[in-house]
């Protein structure tokens, strides 16, 4: 069983939790993932690691209310337990080397995108992040992110922080002020990591994306997570879940994504009356 230790609303629709995992918070690294159950009868639900404290043997997990299952997870608390927290699940990120790098976060995405700009602060690198959110409501992470960053820019849709626009934009503005990115990672919403990387293939710039499709085993065996990436099959569990921007078919991702919309609802409906 694997207890809560630690639980903080980040905004109306996100929550941390610290959960307590000596074991995987040991060999966590940036870019791996778990995938937790809360009882027998739950659903398996992947979640990119946020952080880890190899000290207090604790993972950080930053998730959306979307479903069912993230639902009756946000309503948990503090000593209580979860069943199953596998992990770490998928390859690291590769990080080491690069000089200067840009790190996006959209939305929810910045959860994820938060330990790849810490690993890259720790390796040296200069970091210059962006982050997007609709509006200044559902910022997250601003100090944690500003602490592992030499930049910072935070934007909204509607421009409520007083900073209105989308990542993209932010980003084409950086690199036409003349800064020289070896390396961009995007990570958050599909339709945004198909923008950034449309982006800088026209720049030349090396793309990663973190993708979370569907996911079941995680363990490359039920093919569900399954991307065409550079015309080839692959497996988010295993082959990733960074890839090349460049060349994954996000038409496809978003396509899938869709397939389970309608139960979802239904599942959250019947739980919530
Ligand atoms: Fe089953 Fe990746 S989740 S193959």
């Amino acid at each position: 069983m694997y207890k809560i230790v630690r639980k903080a609303i980040l905004n109306p629709s996100v929550v941390l939790m610290d959960i307590e995992a000596p074991y995987i918070a040991r060999k966590a690294e940036p870019g791996q993932f778990i995938i937790f159950r809360i009882d027998e009868a739950g659903e398996r639900i992947p979640l990119t690691i946020a952080d880890y404290d190899r000290e207090k043997g604790t993972v950080t997990i930053i998730f959306q209310i979307v479903g069912k299952t993230t639902r009756v997870l946000a309503e948990m608390n503090e000593g209580q337990t979860l069943l199953d927290f596998v992990g770490p699940l998928g390859v690291a990120s590769h990080l080491e080397g690069y000089k200067k790098v840009a790190v996006i976060g959209g939305g929810l995405g910045t959860a994820i995108a938060y330990p790849q700009a810490k690993k890259l602060h720790g390796l040296g690198a200069e970091v210059h992040s962006i982050t997007g959110f609709r509006n200044r409501e559902l910022i997250i992470l601003e100090k944690e992110m500003e602490a592992v960053s030499h930049k910072l820019i935070v934007a909204t849709d509607d421009g409520s922080n007083g900073n209105k626009g989308f990542v993209t934009n932010v980003l084409k503005q950086l690199i036409e002020e003349g800064n020289k990115y070896d390396l961009v990672i995007a990570i958050g919403p599909l339709v945004m990591m198909r923008a950034v990387s449309n982006m800088t293939r026209e720049y030349g710039i090396k793309t990663l994306v973190s993708m979370n499709p569907i996911m079941i085993d995680g363990t490359g065996m039920c093919g569900g997570c399954r991307l065409t990436v550079g015309g080839k099959t692959k497996f988010a569990c295993v082959d990733g879940p960074d890839f090349d921007g460049h060349e994954v078919d996000f038409d496809e991702a978003m396509r899938r994504q869709g397939m389970y919309k309608k139960h979802e609802n239904q599942s959250t409906e019947i739980h919530v009356c």
